[in-house]
This record gives structure tokens, C-alpha cells and sequence, in this order.
């Protein structure tokens, strides 16, 4: 059928790219930190503590198993077309247009709502340090409404104002150079770093008990709670470690160094996501966050007393959080190039600004969208829908590892997932795992996605395929 036709990987191949190889394992290492550790520690610990109870180190666990798994097949993709577009390349080579075009639809659930959603959680901290400075936001522009329960607020303006400031510095061209995104990472994580060493003396093991006050998966006050349902939740902490493959044209030595930069910023991040919960959990009570859902951190500051860290890890997390609506914005606005240049998207998303060489039209489209919806809707349902997009993304290329070992066995990788057919096939299943955690609003809010999707695609992106015609 014509709707699956498929992009030539040799062809891919063949193409020159004009951009520069600079970027080694711990370059690449940096870029998936920088990406990955943000809004998904520094906030949706304290709803994952109220699903779960102390348990949140294993769902965070399990989330990074999943992560894992699925990582070793990003890696294997990313390795065999070392090509710009990263999942939505993949599908166009393995499962033919239509497929692709999916996942392109459900790249704009996990970048364009995943900075929403990140900039949601920037906004607690924000608010918070301004109002420890002395200076405070109206509550009512604090907030999406019915974001915090017995508190009445509208619109979210410092997350839509940061989501502005940046798609302006990302229209204006000045990329996420290596430099600055380094700097981040550097403070993101000596704030990590201090607070594990500030706090870790004041665990009292008796917080721990119970471990895992709702079992493996139950429902509690009608909501689905246990160790299942809270990886769900948290799992948004991992990510954007498939963010480092979208620099495969810019890699050195790409097939070796791709999958050391993906595994090596899995693994830090879920060391110090461990760590973290633990002492979480273990300095307070894990029902002490229902009070501290924007900013959980600060639960367990203000109880060891150290609030002049409180600034300091505020700081440190803002600018964390910053590089990751830096980094999720600007793959949006590949990704969308990536489509228009295909014919999927009009033309209007990959028109590019000569001086600045940047996608100017399509990066303040979804720029200003994003901002509106970041301003308007409730963090942790954007958040689920993020989640529930990017496992979709995971469980498709995880299947096109496998399809393709079957069907092109003769293209050379410079990775090779071990244990294939096993590895992507515990990667779908925890994906699949991981998404019956999700509650039900969020499945039906991802098929309303999804048919809105397949009606742009039908109405629009068939006829103007480049591929096909
Ligand atoms: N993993 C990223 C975060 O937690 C999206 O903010």
C-alpha cells in the first residue's frame, strides 16, 4: 500500500551532511542529562510519593529498566542511520510513511507538551524563590485553575512567559551551544549532589515503613496508586535520553559513540533519581508532599532546617529545567522541519531564516502554541499525555529493531543491541506495562490525539508526500 511506502536507507546514507562532527561520549553524555533531569525529580517526586509511598525508588527503577531497554534499540537505529530526525527517520525506514508520520504526530506530545509541561514545573520554583526574595506573583497567575485543589488559580504566567523567552532565543539562532549546555549540566548536577550530602544524614528509616503502602498496583481514593502507577508517572524523568541520538549527524565515530552517550546518561540519572527518592522518602513522611506538590524539594529542606539551600537548589533547579524546554523545544522544531521537508507538514514549518539558518515560522508556531497550553492546563495531565506519547515512540522503535534485523540483516550497524529479539521485546513489554499504569482520561485523551492525527494525515500529508510523488 501506498501509505507505507518506505524512505531508502541506503539513499539516506548516501547523503552528505553540512553539518560538523565535533561531539564525543562525554559531549554526548552531557546533552542527555541536560535533557533528561528536570521537571520529572524536581516535581512529579511529590505526586509519585503520594502514589506509591517509599516505594518511588523501584517505580523509578522500573521506569529506567524500561528506558534502558528501549535506549539499547535507540542506540542500534541511531548507530545503523546515523541521521538526522531521530524516531520519526527510523519509522520512515522500517514501517513506511504512515507509521512515520504517527510517531512525527506523537513527537509533538513528547517536545512540544513535554516543555509545556517542564515549564509548568519551572513555574513552582520560580514563584517560589521570587516570593523568598520578597517579591510575589499574584496566586490567581501562578497556576493552571484547579492545578492545586482549595487553591483558586487561572493561567500559568511565568511558565508562558519562559516558554516565549526561549523559542525567541531559539528563533534567533543562538542553538544550545555545547558550552552553555555544559555549564548547566555542571550546576544541575552539584545541586543534586549537595543536596544528597546535605540531607542524607537526616533519613529516619521509620518514614520507609510501610515500603509499599498500596502494593504493586491498586486503587485508592478512586485513583490508580501502587508501584505500577507512579513509574508511569515518574518515567517523564527519563525523558530525553533519545534526544542524543538526534545528534548522530554531528557525532564522531557515531555507531561507538551514540550508544555510550545514551547508556551513560541512563545510567548517572538513575543513580542520583535512587539516591534522591530515598533520602526523599526517608527525610519526611511521604504524605507531607500532598503540601508540597509544585516544589517537593522544599518539603525536605524546610524539615532538616537548611533554608539558604532551599535558594541554592532552586537556582540549580530552574536552570536544570531550563536547558530541558531548551532541548525539547528545539527538537520540536526539527522535527516539524524534518516533516515539512517531506511533505508532511506544509511548507511553512520549514521555512528557514537564511541569516540565522533557523526554522523561524514553524519554532514560533508550536512556540507560542506551547506557551498558551503551558499557560491554561494542568501540569500533570500534560504530563501524562507526554508519557503516553513517548512510550508510543519507544514500542515503535523497539518493533523497527527487530523488523529490520529481520528484514535487512545485511545493513551494517556499528551498534548491536545484544540479546535481540529479547531486548526490544522487554522494551515494548514494560513499555506496554508502563502505559497500563496511565489512567484512563489519558488513553482516551491519546486517541483523540491520534485520530486528530490520521485526519491531518488523509487530508493533508498524503497528497503532498515527496516520497510518493
Ligand atoms: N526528563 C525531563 C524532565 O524530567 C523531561 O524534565
Amino acid at each position: 500500500m501506498q501509505v507505507f511506502q518506505k524512505k531508502d536507507i541506503n539513499e539516506l546514507l548516501s547523503q552528505t551532511s553540512p553539518l560538523k562532527r565535533t561531539l564525543h561520549t562525554w559531549d554526548l553524555t552531557f546533552l542527555g542529562i541536560g535533557a533528561i533531569i528536570g521537571t520529572g525529580i524536581f516535581v512529579l517526586t511529590g505526586k509519585g510519593a503520594l502514589t506509591t509511598g517509599p516505594s518511588l525508588a523501584i517505580s523509578f527503577l522500573i521506569a529506567a529498566i524500561c528506558c534502558g531497554f528501549a535506549g539499547l534499540c535507540y542506540a542500534e537505529f541511531a548507530s545503523m542511520a546515523p541521521v538526522a530526525g531521530s524516531a520519526y527517520t527510523y519509522s520512515y525506514i522500517s514501517f513506511g510513511e504512515i507509521i512515520a508520520f504517527i510517531i512525527g504526530w506523537d513527537l509533538i506530545l513528547e517536545y512540544a507538551l513535554g516543555a509545556a509541561t517542564v515549564s509548568a514545573g519551572w513555574s513552582g520554583y520560580f514563584v517560589n524563590l521570587m516570593s523568598n526574595l520578597g517579591i510575589h506573583i499574584p496566586k490567581v497567575l501562578t497556576a493552571a485553575a484547579g492545578t492545586t485543589p482549595g487553591v483558586t488559580t487561572y493561567f500559568n504566567l511565568p511558565a508562558f512567559l519562559i516558554i516565549l523567552i526561549i523559542t525567541y532565543i531559539l528563533a534567533r539562532g543562538i542553538n544550545t551551544t555545547k558550552r552553555v549546555n555544559d555549564t548547566m549540566v555542571i550546576i544541575k548536577l552539584s545541586v543534586i549532589i549537595l543536596f544528597i550530602i546535605c540531607t542524607v544524614w537526616f533519613i529516619k528509616p521509620q518514614n520507609w515503613k510501610p515500603f509499599t503502602p498500596y502494593g504493586l498496583y491498586s486503587f485508592h481514593n478512586g485513583t490508580a496508586s501502587g508501584v505500577i502507577p507512579a513509574a508511569s508517572i515518574v518515567f517523564f524523568s527519563f525523558i530525553g535520553f533519545d534526544s542524543v541520538s538526534s545528534s548522530a549527524e554531528e557525532t564522531i565515530n557515531p555507531s561507538k559513540t551514540l550508544p555510550r552517550g545514551i547508556m551513560l546518561s541512563l545510567g548517572i540519572s538513575t543513580i542520583l533519581y535512587i539516591a534522591m527518592t530515598l533520602i526523599m522518602t526517608g527525610v519526611v513522611k511521604y504524605t507531607v508532599f500532598a503540601k508540597f506538590l509544585d516544589a517537593p524539594i522544599l518539603a525536605v529542606l524546610k524539615a532538616t532546617g537548611q533554608i539558604w539551600l532551599s535558594i541554592i537548589v532552586s537556582i540549580g533547579a530552574i536552570l536544570g529545567m531550563t536547558t530541558v524546554i531548551l532541548v525539547q523545544l528545539y527538537g520540536q522544531s526539527r522535527i516539524t522541519y524534518s516533516m515539512s521537508r517531506d511533505g508532511l507538514f506544509p511548507k511553512f514549518f520549514g521555512d528557514v531564516d537564511l541569516q540565522r539558518q533557523t526554522p523561524y515560522k514553524g519554532t514560533w508556531f508550536f512556540g507560542i502554541i506551547t506557551a498558551i497550553t503551558a499557560g491554561f492546563i494542568n501540569l500533570n495531565i500534560l504530563s501524562e499525555l507526554v508519557n503516553i506519547g513517548t512510550l508510543t515512540a519507544f514500542i515503535l522503535v523497539s518493533a523497527g529493531v527487530l523488523w529490520m534485523r529481520h528484514k535487512h540483516p545485511e545493513i551494517h550497524r556499528g551498534f548491536r543491541a545484544p540479546g535481540v529479539p529479547i531486548t526490544p521485546i522487554i522494551a515494548i513489554a514494560f513499555c506496554l506495562l508502563l502505559i497500563a499504569g496511565l489512567n484512563w482520561e489519558t488513553w482516551l485523551r491519546f486517541v483523540v490525539w491520534f485520530a486528530v492525527g490520521l485526519v491531518i494525515y488523509f487530508s493533508y500529508s498524503y497528497k503532498h508526500s515527496k516520497l510518493r510523488n
